[in-house]
C-alpha cells in the first residue's frame, strides 16, 4: 500500500471531510480526493429527478442472406459534449451520442445486431492528453473476437468500425463501453458506458416490462472546481468520487407506483463496489445475474455490486404508504473511500397514482425462474483446474506476474490459458491481499460460481455469471465449458485503473490455427473503415 492511499484511506474515513465541511482547510490528499466544488455548486442528495437514456432507434432492419436470421443496425456516435448534472455549472463529457449513460439498445433473441460506433471525438482527452482511440465492448454477449471489443483493437477518431453482436444467448443486462487499452478507465468515467437489453419471450413472461423494467446506471465522480470532472486514481489503486450518479444525475428522486418494479443495475464505476440496500430495512429479490435469470430468485438485504456486475432485482412498493420515501442506501465494502453522501445512491418516492392490475407482473415476485446451461454444469465434467494469482509486481497490477504489455510484446499471441472448444475448466481467482477487491471478468462465457474460500457463493451469485467479485483474502473458483467461438478473448480486472496499468491477459479457445490466425483474429479480422460520413 503506498502512502497517498494510506492517507486517501485516513481520510476517507473520516467520512464527512471529504464532501461535506469545505470550508476547513483542506489538506493536499483531500483535495486529490474529492471534488473541488465550491459548496453552492456541489450537488445534494434527492435534488434531481430520476431520467433514464433514451431507447436506440435501430436505423433499418433487414434479413441475413447468408443464415436468414433477422438483423436490426443500430449507429452511434463517440462525441465530445457538455451534460447537466450539478446543479449550475456543466460538465465536459465524452459519450455515445454525446449522452451518458448513452443510449440504451434493446434487442430481441434471435434477431442479430450491427453497431455502428463513429469515433467523432477530439484528437485528445481534455483531462490527460491521451489519444482518443476506442474500441467498444458489449459486455455479456458471446460476440465474436473481431467484434468483442479486444482492447488492442482500436478505432482511430475519423474511423468508424461496425460490430456484429449474435443475440442468441438468454436474455439479460448487458453494457456496451469503452475498451480502449491503457486508457478503458479515464475513457468509461468521461461517459462511453451504456446499457443493452437482451429480452426473451421467457423473461417477457415473468417480469416487469416498458415503464416498470428500469434501468440503473450508478457511477460515481468527483468533481474539479470549473465542474469538470476531476480524476485521481491515487497512483493506479482506484478512483472514488464523493458524488454517486444514476443514469448521469446526483442522487435522483423517482417517483413509484405502488406495484413491483424491475431495476436492471449496472455498476458503472471506475472502482467502486457498492452493497446496495433499502432504508426500510425490507429485502429485495434478485431474480438475474450477470447472464441472465437465476434458475430460483434470491431473496436478499444488501448484496456485494462490483464495477460491471449486473444484477436485476425486484422491489416491490405495494406495502409502502404514498408519500413515503424509501432510500437505496449503499452500505459499502472493504478498501472503498467513502464520503458524506456515498452512503446514499437514490430514492423512491411512491405517489397514489392507480396500477394497473390487469399486468400480471405487478403483484408477481417468481420463485422459479429459468433453467440454466451454465448452473447445469457439473464440477466432475471439468477436465483441468487452473488457478491465477492476482497480484501487484513491480507496482504493476497483474494476473499471475502477466501484463497486457507482455500480450502486446508477444504481438498477442500469449495466452494465459488454452482451453478447446467445449471444454469444461474450473478457474480459481486467489487474492492473498488485503488491502485490495479484484473484480474479475472473463469474456465469451458464462459461468458459475463454484465456491469462495471453499464456501457456498452468496445467494445472490447463484445464477449465471461473467463476473466475480475476488474480495480481499478470497480464492474463488468458477466452472465454465468454453464456447460458443473459438478465438483470443481477454481476461482482466474491472477496477479499470487496475486494468490499464495493466491487469489484462487472454486466453484462446482451440488451436493456433487460421480460424484464429484471420479468420477470427481480433484485430485484423474486421478493422476499423475510414468513415466518410456518407454510408
Ligand atoms: Cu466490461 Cu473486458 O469488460
Ligand atoms: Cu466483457
Ligand atoms: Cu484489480
Amino acid at each position: 500500500m503506498t502512502i497517498s492511499r494510506r492517507q486517501v484511506l485516513l481520510v476517507g474515513g473520516l467520512g464527512v471531510v471529504g464532501a461535506g465541511v469545505l470550508s476547513l482547510p483542506l489538506q493536499d490528499i483531500e483535495a486529490k480526493s474529492a471534488s473541488a466544488l465550491d459548496s453552492r455548486e456541489l450537488p445534494r442528495p434527492f435534488q434531481t429527478p430520476f431520467v433514464q437514456a433514451p431507447i436506440l432507434r435501430p436505423d433499418r432492419s433487414d434479413i441475413d442472406p447468408v443464415d436468414g436470421v433477422p438483423v436490426q443496425y443500430f449507429t452511434v456516435a463517440e462525441v465530445a459534449a457538455s451534460a447537466a448534472i450539478l446543479p449550475r455549472l456543466k460538465t465536459p463529457i465524452l459519450g455515445y451520442n454525446g449522452i451518458f449513460p448513452g443510449p440504451t439498445i434493446s434487442v430481441e433473441q434471435g434477431t442479430k445486431a450491427v453497431l455502428r460506433v463513429r469515433n467523432q471525438l477530439p484528437a485528445t482527452h481534455p483531462l490527460d492528453g491521451h489519444l482518443l482511440y476506442t474500441s467498444t465492448h458489449l459486455h455479456g454477449s458471446a460476440s465474436l473476437p473481431q467484434f468483442d471489443g479486444y482492447a488492442s483493437d482500436i478505432t482511430n477518431v475519423g474511423f468508424r468500425k461496425d460490430y456484429s453482436y449474435p443475440n442468441f444467448q438468454p436474455a439479460r443486462t448487458l453494457w456496451y463501453h469503452d475498451h480502449a487499452v491503457h486508457n478503458t478507465a479515464r475513457n468509461v468515467y468521461s461517459g462511453l458506458a451504456a446499457q443493452y437489453h437482451l429480452h426473451d419471450p421467457l423473461e417477457r413472461a415473468l417480469l416487469p416490462q416498458g415503464e416498470f423494467d428500469v434501468a440503473l446506471t450508478i457511477s460515481d465522480a468527483m468533481f474539479a472546481q470549473d465542474g469538470s470532472l476531476g480524476f485521481d486514481d491515487n497512483d493506479h489503486s482506484g478512483l472514488w468520487g464523493d458524488v454517486i450518479l444514476v443514469n448521469g444525475r446526483p442522487w435522483p428522486v423517482m417517483k413509484v407506483k405502488k406495484r413491483v418494479y424491475r431495476f436492471r443495475i449496472v455498476n458503472a464505476c471506475i472502482s467502486r463496489s457498492l452493497r446496495p440496500t433499502l432504508s426500510t430495512g425490507d429485502p429485495v429479490t434478485v431474480v438475474a445475474t450477470d447472464g441472465g435469470l437465476m434458475p430460483v430468485s434470491q431473496s436478499v438485504a444488501s448484496w456485494r455490486h462490483a464495477p460491471a456486475e449486473r444484477y436485476e432485482i425486484l422491489i416491490d412498493f405495494r406495502k409502502y404508504a404514498p408519500g413515503q420515501r424509501i432510500v437505496l442506501r449503499n452500505l459499502s465494502n472493504k478498501n472503498n473511500v467513502d464520503y458524506k453522501f456515498t452512503n446514499s445512491i437514490m430514492a423512491f418516492d411512491v405517489v397514489p397514482d392507480t396500477v394497473d392490475t390487469t399486468d400480471p407482473t405487478w403483484n408477481t415476485i417468481p420463485a422459479q425462474l429459468a433453467p440454466s446451461d451454465v448452473i447445469a454444469l457439473q464440477p466432475s465434467a471439468a477436465t483441468i483446474q487452473r488457478t491465477f494469482r492476482v497480484k501487484r509486481k513491480n507496482g504493476m497490477w497483474t494476473i499471475d506476474g502477466v501484463t497486457w504489455q507482455d500480450v502486446i510484446a508477444s504481438e498477442f499471441r500469449k495466452v494465459a490459458a488454452n482451453p478447446d472448444l467445449n471444454a469444461v475448466e474450473i478457474w480459481e481467482f486467489a487474492n492473498s491481499s488485503g488491502g485490495w477487491f479484484h473484480p474479475m471478468h472473463i469474456h465469451l462465457i458464462d459461468f458459475q460460481v463454484l465456491s469462495r474460500n471453499g464456501r457456498a457463493p452468496f445467494a445472490y451469485e447463484k445464477g449465471s455469471k461473467d463476473f466475480v467479485y475476488v474480495g480481499e483474502g478470497e480464492k474463488v473458483k468458477v466452472l465454465m465449458k468454453f464456447g460458443p467461438h473459438s478465438g483470443r478473448y481477454m481476461i482482466h480486472c474491472h477496477n479499470t485503473v487496475h486494468e490499464d496499468h495493466d491487469m489484462m491477459v487472454q486466453y484462446r479457445v482451440g488451436p493456433e490455427d487460421a480460424a484464429d490466425t484471420i479468420t477470427n483474429n481480433p484485430i485484423t479480422a474486421a478493422p476499423a473503415q475510414w468513415d466518410t460520413g456518407l454510408a
